[in-house]
């Protein structure tokens, strides 16, 4: 398959059409950005780890019942999935309070939260990427129906139960992550985007030192150390 019109440039991703109009290229950058672009940077090779990352938990997901845009890695950087119709809708799942949940909150940074949060943030870079509820996704008309925010939290608490014990086998604490849902060509809604350390907070077990891209956030440094220590874990180096 290959690429034949840039569709569209994100912060971290580029998005191609092919020549099947059902299938879209997405080729992972090395661009880094935090705070909605207020902080920038590059790492070399954070593209295709993230990629690879990506790719393993995409296919994780399948085999436990959960439908994904994936359809193949192509090469390092690029992968190969379904055309969707994205819903403008961050869905942010916490297991343990820290980020911008501590900062607006003011809950301990650490707290293990007595359920899992799951909250919505309307997609839009111009306004900030602000905290919705169901009423305000209705009222914009990022969905259509009830149901769909309903499936979304149910999808989301779904794709928690099978990641936390997984990373947690791995020695991997998941504290948060964010996801994103598109309708397919068939209008069901499936899990699109990434699943990388760019959107996903991971903790270790037992030093408690941040394995994702919070190390860029706080500008600790061995970011690529970290993501490439994320992979192996994944394929059980
Ligand atoms: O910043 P905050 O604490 O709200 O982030 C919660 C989770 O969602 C983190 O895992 C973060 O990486 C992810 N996130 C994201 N993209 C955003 C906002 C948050 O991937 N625009």
């Amino acid at each position: 398959m290959n690429k034949t019109e840039l569709l569209y440039e994100g912060k971290a991703k580029k998005i191609w059409k092919t020549e099947d109009e059902n299938l879209l290229i997405s080729e992972f950058k090395d661009d880094l950005t935090a705070f909605n672009g207020e902080m920038k940077s590059s790492e070399a090779g954070k593209g295709a780890l993230n990629n690879k990352i990506s790719t393993e938990l995409f296919k994780y997901l399948k085999e436990n019942g959960i439908q994904t845009h994936f359809v193949e890695m192509l090469d390092d950087n690029n992968m190969l999935h379904k055309k969707c119709k994205v819903i403008p809708i961050e869905v942010i799942i916490r297991n343990i309070a820290t980020g911008s949940l501590t900062r607006t909150l003011g809950i301990e940074d650490g707290k293990i939260l007595p359920f899992t949060l799951v909250e919505f943030d309307y997609k839009n870079d111009e306004l900030g990427d602000p905290k919705i509820n169901d009423q305000h996704a209705l009222i914009l008309g990022l969905v259509k129906h009830q149901d769909e925010l309903d499936k979304l939290r149910r999808v989301a608490r779904e794709i928690n139960d099978i990641l936390k014990p997984y990373f947690f086998e791995k020695g991997l604490k998941l504290v948060d992550f964010k996801l994103e849902f598109g309708y397919d060509s068939n209008e069901n809604i499936i899990l699109i985007d990434e699943l990388s350390p760019d959107n996903c907070r991971f903790w270790d077990v037992e030093s408690g030192e941040s394995m994702d891209k919070d190390r860029f956030r706080k500008g600790k440094g061995g970011l690529k150390v970290a993501y490439e220590n994320v992979l192996n874990r994944i394929l059980n180096k």
